[in-house]
């Protein structure tokens, strides 16, 4: 569907309820903040501009959202006043105008365009989200013309009476404005309420008295979420897991237990894999087709290739590139490093700052020493190459193809391809010695 339309993004609270000192709108969930939830979502609905409210002094906001505008709306007089920041990018627009609030992350684009469709479908000048919740207090109330199904107003809930506040149809905040004629309906909102605020949904009041038309239509009350306290965050985290578990699922991925399975909203899973129970997914990360991530396993910003076999207990830092057919195992952590296809780093050994080639094999305990305490530095283990348990390789290192490193050096320099290298102290056995030993301390202490 290609839609006319702009979007509002409401973001000016701090948040005080979430005791905080990031605005409440830059908090995460599912390793995204819940102003570029909303952004995105704006960005799926293919919305020409996008143009963000904030509070007063908020410049890691402004940050956040970049490159997208903001507007400071610097005294919160209230929804429309907030809107109206942005008013000098709003003259002038045509099609449909979204209002979004940025504590909201849940609403997906599939409702958002059914409401731009609402809209679009009667001309009308204001489409309400509605839904119904089972305890309407605190919420505006959708007033609706009983024959004609028409929005006559949104009533707030300090201003209903005891008739309009018994209706549970309620305003979820999302609204979609007729753009043409948006500005001059906000303007003639005021401030004559119970708290002294201009209400955005007074603009259906004002556009009926107009002679315009709106109209609400109903979604479920689990999108229209909004975020105040760290527990209503949880409770948005949880039900955002559930969607991305399920599409994971969908998307022909078997998760064993899905419900100790972690994911990011940017997390990309191939077809075919298996992911074990308690698997955590930061932000960035893909796995190709026919992977294999057992428990217990951590990743973040990492690529893992087809037929990979990660875990269990591994840990994926950031830039690990995991070859086709690779093998990390237990204990391993991998950082800024390519493991490449074939390759083989099966338990307790930390590889950072490297490349492992093709096929050669890991040993267990094996350490790149990459930090000298002032610099990262690089260890390039090439195809093929074998090294021995409990090997030290101090960077900068250099193994060549099919080198192999006896178990419990400690290595620096260049290795020769298909060389043999190790460091390791001269080996001593003295006949007899543990045996007179313990015959000399049983004399000594008379402890058998
Ligand atoms: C608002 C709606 C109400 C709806 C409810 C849904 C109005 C007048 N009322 O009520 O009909 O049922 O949301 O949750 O719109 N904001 C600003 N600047 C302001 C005031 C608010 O940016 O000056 C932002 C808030 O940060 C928030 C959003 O707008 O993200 C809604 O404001 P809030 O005060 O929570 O409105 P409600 O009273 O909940
Ligand atoms: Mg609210």
């Amino acid at each position: 569907m290609s839609l006319e339309l702009s979007v509002v993004v409401l973001a000016a609270g701090m948040g005080t309820r979430m005791k905080s000192a990031l605005p409440k709108v830059m908090h995460k969930v599912a390793g995204k903040t819940m102003v570029n939830h909303v952004i995105d979502t704006a960005a799926k609905l293919d919305a020409d501009k996008t143009m963000i409210v904030v509070g007063p002094d908020m410049p890691k906001l402004v940050a956040t959202v970049a490159p997208h505008p903001t507007f400071e709306q610097t005294d919160r007089l209230g929804t429309a006043h907030a809107v109206l920041a942005a008013k000098d990018a709003l003259a002038g627009l045509s099609g449909n105008v979204l209002v979004l609030y940025a504590d909201s992350p849940l609403f997906t684009v599939e409702t958002l365009e059914r409401l731009v469709s609402a809209r679009e479908a009667g001309d009308h000048a204001v489409a309400v989200l509605g839904f119904r919740p089972d305890d309407p207090a605190g919420y505006g109330r959708l007033v609706t013309d009983v024959t004609s199904g028409e929005l006559l107003a949104i009533v707030e809930d300090k201003e209903c009476d005891a008739t309009q506040r018994a209706i549970n149809f309620c305003n979820s905040g999302v609204m979609c404005f007729r753009a043409e004629d948006m500005l001059a309906t906000l303007e003639a909102i005021d401030n004559a309420n119970a708290k002294g605020e201009f209400y955005l949904t007074d603009a259906v009041a004002v556009a009926r008295a107009k002679g315009h038309s709106c109209v609400a239509i109903e979604v479920d009350e689990e999108e229209t979420l909004g975020v105040n306290s760290r527990a209503q965050l949880a409770v948005a985290e949880a039900i955002m897991q559930d969607r991305l578990r399920k599409a994971a699922m969908e998307g022909g991925a078997t998760l064993i237990d899905p419900a100790s399975v972690f994911l990011c909203a940017d997390t990309k899973i191939g077809r075919d894999v298996i992911v074990e129970p308690n698997v955590v997914f930061g932000p960035g990360v893909t796995v190709g087709d026919n992977v294999v991530i057992k428990a217990f396993s951590h990743l973040e910003s990492c690529n893992v290739g087809e037929a990979a076999d990660i875990g269990p207990y591994a840990r994926l830092r950031p830039g690990a590139e995991i070859g086709a057919g690779a093998k990390v195992g237990n204990f391993v952590e991998i950082k800024k490093a390519v493991v490449e296809d074939g390759a083989k780093v099966n338990h307790l050994s930390y590889i950072g700052d490297a490349r492992v080639g093709a096929k050669a094999n890991i040993g267990a305990g094996t350490i790149t020493c990459n930090y000298d305490g002032y610099r990262k530095q690089h260890t390039d283990i090439g195809a093929g190459a074998f090294i021995g348990s409990n090997s030290a390789l101090v960077a900068p290192v250099e193994i060549g193809d099919g080198a192999i490193v006896g178990a419990g050096s400690t290595i620096t320099g260049k290795v020769e391809a298909d060389a043999l290298t190790l460091t390791r102290a001269e080996r001593i056995e003295k006949a007899g010695w543990a045996a007179k030993f313990r015959e000399k301390m049983r004399a000594l202490t008379g402890k058998n």
